[in-house]
């Protein structure tokens, strides 16, 4: 060995690893020629990073542009093509007719690295995947969602929110906290049994690490972990993605031991208790996917996926509010001539609002909180539209084009409750809303988000009134694109509202 390195100078070493480079990259450039003439049409990749770099530069016109290249759009994450489903009819045809074969759920590394594989939401297509959320559905039923007690509990947080709100009232303050604090008391008070005051310092903690984990896993450093997993060993702001998933854990873990003490199998109380019963229960069972682990994974993806979400849209929507003062009056008009100024609204209410129902829908549509839903997989090859789509595929349904498609909305592209009304100011149904997904896959919690969006904007926006303090300065729409969209911290001021108007509540 140590003769052949004599005959070796520094600038044959130089060339050979050169040349090696070269054939590298032209290796992987005849790869993805190969690759692109079997896919959909798309935007064309660069080696190894695929086109990344494009999406990190400007990921909401990226997202826009796909339509170009029709209803089926070939983008490279890194290495790997993700199909991009553009239009409604190919979306239906893949998550609902084929939902079997595309409602898998690739492997993220960065995923993997803080969940070991457990939960729900990333969890592939198959009996585990199944069994959690079968159990979850079902015990959210049973404590309540789609019931009355659901609905109670939002009021009663509604007023807290308010009263919240109003210790800032006529004074700029963001409002990120106390909704992020009184969204997030919902699903913890189905997970945890138990809500949590805003002024908690523990909880504010959680909830910061919460939201910092959401942008920094959708952002460039989740991004680059997935393309390179072996940078978990070296430090960096992934690190802290893990230090943050291990403090939500830590939390459930202890909230977990004291359900564990005070367990009575009588009386359920919560999630937790009803998931520590089924432990047992299917103890004997070989193919049951209930443990410990799996507990606080699936406990971490409800309070996360049942937390950011939520919260997103009721912010987007507080700036619609603001942006749109003539929206906001008329939903409060809409509201006290129905309610009065006191009577609490309930999810029946919405027949008798029709605007203020219309409106929470816009926010939900022109909010556009998850633009490309969440990755699916698909579990074997498939035909979509003439194309082979090969197992282990990624797909992504492109929720914000279908949610603005020219097409089929009245008003795609502008913020408008006409969207959702008809021509006697009725409430209409569009089915190309999405904003929930479709198939097997579709979000867990919607009828709990859907109950929660009415009843706080409904309750919020009949006691105060909201508008930008003097000095804001213009907020950027586009928002910070991860897998959620979320808007930039912004200000607002609040008013309670004068009770000078009238009103003449009706009765439900
Ligand atoms: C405005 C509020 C919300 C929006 C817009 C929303 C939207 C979505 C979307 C687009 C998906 C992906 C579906 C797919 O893979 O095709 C999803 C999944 C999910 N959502 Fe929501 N969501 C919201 C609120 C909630 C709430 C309150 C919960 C609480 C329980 C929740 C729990 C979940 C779970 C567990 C999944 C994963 C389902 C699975 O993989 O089987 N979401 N959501």
């Amino acid at each position: 060995m140590q003769s052949v390195l004599r005959y070796l100078d520094l600038g044959s070493v130089s060339l050979a690893v050169l040349l090696g480079l070269v054939t590298l990259v032209l290796l992987e450039i005849f790869k993805l020629i190969a690759s692109k003439s079997r896919c959909p049409p798309g935007p064309t990749p660069l080696p190894f990073v695929g086109n990344l770099i494009q999406f990190m530069k400007d990921p909401v016109n990226t997202t826009r542009s796909t339509l170009q290249y029709g209803e089926l759009c070939s983008m490279y994450v890194g290495r790997r093509p993700m199909i991009v489903l553009n239009t409604y009819e190919v979306v239906k045809e893949a998550l609902v007719q084929k939902g079997s074969v595309y409602s898998g759920r690739p492997y993220m590394p960065l995923i993997e690295w803080i969940s070991n594989g457990y939960g729900i939401v990333a969890v592939t297509y198959g009996h585990a995947w199944r069994q959690q959320r079968r159990f979850a559905l079902h015990t959210f039923r049973n404590f309540g969602l789609g019931k009355k007690t659901v609905e109670e509990r939002v009021v009663e947080e509604a007023h807290c929110l308010i009263t919240e709100m109003l210790k800032h009232e006529g004074k700029a303050f963001n409002p990120m906290h106390p909704i992020m604090n009184a969204v997030s008391n919902i699903i913890c008070s189905m997970v945890f049994g138990d809500r949590f005051d805003y002024d908690n310092k523990r909880f504010a903690k959680l909830l910061e690490i919460l939201n910092e984990n959401i942008r920094l896993s959708g952002s460039a450093v989740g991004l680059i972990f997935n393309l390179i997993p072996f940078i978990k060993y070296l430090p960096g702001p992934h690190q802290k993605v893990r230090q943050n998933a291990s403090a939500l854990i830590g939390f459930i873990r202890e909230v977990m031991e004291e359900h564990r003490e005070k367990l009575d199998e009588e009386n359920l109380r919560d999630y937790i208790d009803a998931y520590l019963v089924e432990i047992s229960k299917q103890e004997s069972k070989e193919d049951s996917t209930f443990h410990e682990e799996n507990l606080l994974m699936s406990t971490a993806d409800l309070f996360l996926a049942g937390t950011e979400t939520t919260t997103t849209t009721l912010r987007w929507g507080l700036i619609f509010m603001m942006n749109h003062p003539e929206v906001q009056e008329r939903c409060h008009e809409e509201i006290v001539r129905v309610l009065g100024y006191d009577r609490s609204p309930c999810m029946d209410d919405r027949i008798r609002l029709p605007y203020t129902h219309a409106t929470v829908h816009e926010i939900l549509r022109f909010g556009n909180i998850v633009p490309l839903g969440v990755v699916h997989q698909t579990t074997e090859e498939s035909q979509l539209r003439g194309y082979t789509i090969p197992k282990g595929t990624e797909i992504a349904p492109n929720l914000m084009a279908i949610m603005q498609d020219k097409e089929h909305w009245k008003h795609p592209d502008t913020f408008n409750p006409e969207n959702f009304l008809d021509e006697n100011g009725q409430f209409c149904k569009n089915e190309f809303f999405l904003a929930f997904s479709l198939g097997p896959r579709v979000c867990l919690g919607e009828s709990l988000a859907r109950t929660e969006l009415f009843i706080f904007l409904t309750s919020l926006l009949q006691k105060l009134q909201f508008s930008w303090p003097p000095d804001a300065p213009p907020i950027d729409m586009d928002g910070i694109m991860g897998v959620i969209r979320m808007p930039y911290n912004f200000s607002i001021i609040c008013r309670s509202r004068e009770r000078s108007v009238p009103s003449s509540p009706v009765t439900p």
